[in-house]
C-alpha cells in the first residue's frame, strides 16, 4: 500500500514535467499554426477601404460589376462569363450596388462561404469605407443575412444570384440597381439615364418604408 502510494507519488512527480513539456510543445505548434494562418491570410488578399472603388471602373458583366484584387480580372471573367457556373478566383470583387460587396478570399479561409467575405460599405466622394465585413455572420442594412440569401446559389453559380441562379428575389430592379452604379459618389459627376431619377426615389420609398417598418417592429 505504501509502496503503491510511493510509485504513484513518483510517476506524478516524473509526470509533471513531461505534460508541462508536452503542453508547451503544443501550445507553441498550436501558436505556429496560428501565426502561420494569420500569414497566409494577411499574405495573400488584403482587403480594406482602398480595394473599393468607384463601380464604373470596374469591369461590368451583364447587370453586375467584378474586378480582381490580385490582377486576375481574365479568370474572373471567364468565371462570371461560365455558362454553367464555375468557382470565382482568389481576389473576385463582385458588386451590384455600390454600397455592397462579395470578396473572394484565399482558398480555406471560410469554407462554408466559399471563401467569400461580405462587406457592406459607405460610399462618398471621398471614397469608400467597410462598415461591416465577415463570413456567415454578416446582416445588410435592413437586417438581413447576405449568406442566408445567397446560399440557395453555392452550386454550381459560387454563391452569386443573379436573377435565376435560385435565391429568393429582392424587390430591386435592375432598373434601380443600374441607376445606383451611374449615381455611385466615388465616380464623380453621375451619368444618369432616362428614369434613373424615378428609379431612384421609388427605391428610396422603399427603403424609407422598409426602415420604418424594422423601427416599427423593434417596438414589440
Ligand atoms: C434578401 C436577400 C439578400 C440579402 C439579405 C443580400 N443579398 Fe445580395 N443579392 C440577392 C439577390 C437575389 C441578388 C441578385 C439580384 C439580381 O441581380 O437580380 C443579389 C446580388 C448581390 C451581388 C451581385 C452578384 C450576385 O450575387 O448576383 C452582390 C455582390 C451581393 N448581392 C452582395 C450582398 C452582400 C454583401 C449582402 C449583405 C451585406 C447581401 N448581398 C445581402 C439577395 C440578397
Amino acid at each position: 500500500m505504501t509502496r503503491f502510494t510511493w510509485s504513484q507519488k513518483t510517476r506524478h512527480t516524473l509526470q509533471s514535467p513531461l505534460r508541462l513539456l508536452a503542453t508547451a510543445m503544443a501550445l507553441s505548434l498550436g501558436m505556429a499554426a496560428f501565426s502561420q494562418a494569420a500569414d497566409i491570410a494577411t499574405a495573400m488578399v488584403k482587403v480594406d477601404d482602398a480595394s473599393f472603388k468607384c463601380m464604373r471602373q470596374m469591369t461590368p458583366v451583364r447587370h453586375f460589376y467584378v474586378d480582381n484584387l490580385l490582377g486576375e480580372i481574365t479568370a474572373t471573367l471567364a468565371a462570371a462569363n461560365a455558362p454553367k457556373g464555375a468557382p470565382y478566383p482568389a481576389g473576385s470583387v463582385v458588386q451590384l450596388v455600390p454600397t455592397e460587396a462579395m470578396v473572394k478570399r484565399e482558398a480555406g479561409f471560410s469554407p462554408a462561404t466559399g471563401d467569400w467575405e461580405f462587406f457592406e460599405l459607405s460610399v462618398s466622394e471621398q471614397g469608400s469605407k467597410i462598415g461591416k465585413r465577415g463570413f456567415a455572420e454578416v446582416n445588410n442594412r435592413f437586417g438581413k443575412n447576405c449568406f442566408a440569401c445567397h446560399v440557395p446559389a453555392r452550386e454550381p453559380w459560387d454563391f452569386v444570384c443573379e436573377s435565376d441562379h435560385g435565391c429568393e428575389a429582392i424587390p430591386i430592379d435592375h432598373k434601380m440597381t443600374g441607376a445606383l452604379q451611374r449615381s455611385d459618389p466615388r465616380c464623380g459627376a453621375a451619368t444618369p439615364e432616362s428614369g434613373d431619377t424615378m428609379a431612384l426615389l421609388k427605391l428610396r420609398a422603399m427603403v424609407t418604408l422598409g426602415a420604418t417598418i424594422g423601427w416599427f417592429k423593434s417596438l414589440f
